[in-house]
């Protein structure tokens, strides 16, 4: 008997079905020979929120979440934190190998000389007002580079994709910068390009007058450990979006603008800046008993708490926690670490949040060490965008390379009206079964 089977009977027709296994799963459309008869559609599977289904094959990242284990290419997120640097991993990401010395080199000065947006880009940013919230900026600029390399479009063309990725790369930083001094009423700075990755974008944040920007090189690595921490999370709502918005081919510009405004919800990348204004509201320690009360009552959710994949402790959030301490020894130590810590004391021994294995996330603590930093909790998003960019456009590439792939197109389980007449507008409202939409 061959193992490797689903066997299902039908007890509508009595007919019996052995499905092959892939991969630990069942395709989908081998459900639909399951039919009643010829008229009979066939089978379809239901799951809204996309709670056991598989989208897509990838490479990329492994997540187990039952172990707390997250790895890209194979390789321990806690390893890759400790001995690389961001664009190490985003080529690592992008390429399925760590780089060589000559290809570190190379990958490193092409990003480089891919920070400077166009004039008209600058110009564009400008038009927001004074207050407009810095996601709200970033996803639109990176939506309007569209407009400025209208060859983007051309996504089947390998060449025209390595350029895109390169300038996508390259330029998010200088839009994050840009949004941030712009809600300053600061000029913008270009970039350096002496400086690395994380070093330049502190200089496009922060350079005043003085000629040359001096990073602070402890603050730099725990930036660049923050996006290495960041930069891809498999099929989450974000890169869902990246993937089906790009599966219509798409340019990768508005696909990544499509998936940044997917991670700007508070469910998601959000969720750091409503951490802190959480972490506000509760004020302090002592508070803490009323408000863990008021999540276990359905009042809110504690933010920075729980996730779909993460029953167990998000490694990335044991990551951040021991950054911090770095973080702080320069900066001096921010208060809500500590109703942070002791929110996560009580909550790990409340029996509401152990029996549904909530655990601190990502988000938890990485606003607390950027706030530290300097940065106001409305950037924290976009802090989050930056290098996850990379994670959207490997998944991208994977997608736009996989022969299986098509457009995304989701079916649905229609629960309307049969098919009925159109009544004359004088006659309606009469009837009892008219609904406002
Ligand atoms: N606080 C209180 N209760 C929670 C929380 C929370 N943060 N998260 C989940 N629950 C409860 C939820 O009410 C449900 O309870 P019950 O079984 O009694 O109905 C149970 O736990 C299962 O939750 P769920 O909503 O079915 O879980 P999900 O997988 O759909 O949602 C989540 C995952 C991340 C959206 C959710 O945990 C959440 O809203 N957390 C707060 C927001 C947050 O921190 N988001 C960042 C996620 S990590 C980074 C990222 O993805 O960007």
């Amino acid at each position: 008997m061959d193992k490797e089977v689903l066997n299902i009977v039908d007890r509508r027709t009595g007919a019996a079905y052995d499905l092959p296994f892939f991969k630990g799963a069942i395709r989908a459309m081998d459900l639909r020979q399951i039919k009643t008869g010829p008229e009979d559609f066939g089978v379809m599977t239901y799951d809204p929120a996309f709670l056991n289904t598989a989208s897509c094959q990838s490479a990329i990242t492994f997540i187990d979440g039952d172990k707390g284990i997250l790895r890209y290419r194979g390789y321990p997120v806690e390893q890759l934190a400790e001995n690389c640097t961001f664009l190490e991993v985003a080529y690592l990401l992008l390429n399925g190998e760590l780089p060589t010395e000559a290809e570190l080199k190379e990958w490193v000065e092409s990003i480089t000389r891919h920070t400077m947006l166009h004039e008209t880009s600058k110009k564009f940013l400008e038009g927001f007002r004074y207050n407009a919230h810095p996601m709200g900026m970033f996803i639109s600029t990176v939506a309007a580079l569209s407009t400025v390399y209208p060859e983007a479009r051309h996504v089947l063309d390998p060449e025209v994709r390595r350029l895109q990725i390169r300038r996508l790369i390259g330029k998010v930083p200088t839009i994050a910068a840009y949004t941030y001094r712009h809600s300053l009423g600061f000029p913008y700075v270009y970039p350096d390009n002496d400086l690395s990755y994380a070093e330049n974008f502190m200089n496009m944040l922060w350079k005043m007058v003085e000629p040359k920007y001096t990073a602070n090189p402890v603050l730099a690595r725990a930036l660049d450990i923050l996006f290495i921490l960041h930069a891809d999370h498999e099929q989450n709502c974000s890169t869902n979006a990246m993937r089906a918005v790009g599966s219509s081919q798409a340019d990768p510009f508005l696909s990544t603008s499509a998936a940044c405004a997917a991670l700007s919800g508070p469910l998601h990348g959000g969720a750091n800046e409503e951490v802190l204004k959480m972490l506000d509201v509760i004020g302090s320690k002592d508070k803490i008993p009323a408000y863990i009360d008021k999540v276990k009552a359905g009042e809110f959710k504690l933010m920075g708490f729980g996730h779909r994949v993460y029953k167990n402790y998000d490694p990335r959030a044991r990551i951040i926690k021991w950054a911090a301490e770095s973080v702080f020894e320069v900066t001096g130590r921010n208060a809500k670490l500590d109703i942070a810590l002791e929110l996560e004391r009580i909550a790990l021994e409340d029996d509401y949040f152990v029996k549904r294995k909530l655990y601190p996330n990502v988000d938890f603590y990485s606003g607390i060490i950027y706030q530290a930093m300097g940065f106001k909790p409305e950037m924290f998003t976009v802090l989050f965008a930056i290098p996850r960019t990379v994670g959207w456009l490997a998944q991208w590439q994977e997608m736009l390379c996989d022969a299986e792939q098509k457009i995304a197109r989701p079916r649905q389980v229609y629960t309307g009206y049969e098919a009925r007449d159109v009544v004359p507008m004088e006659k309606r409202g009469l009837t009892a079964t008219s609904t406002t939409a």
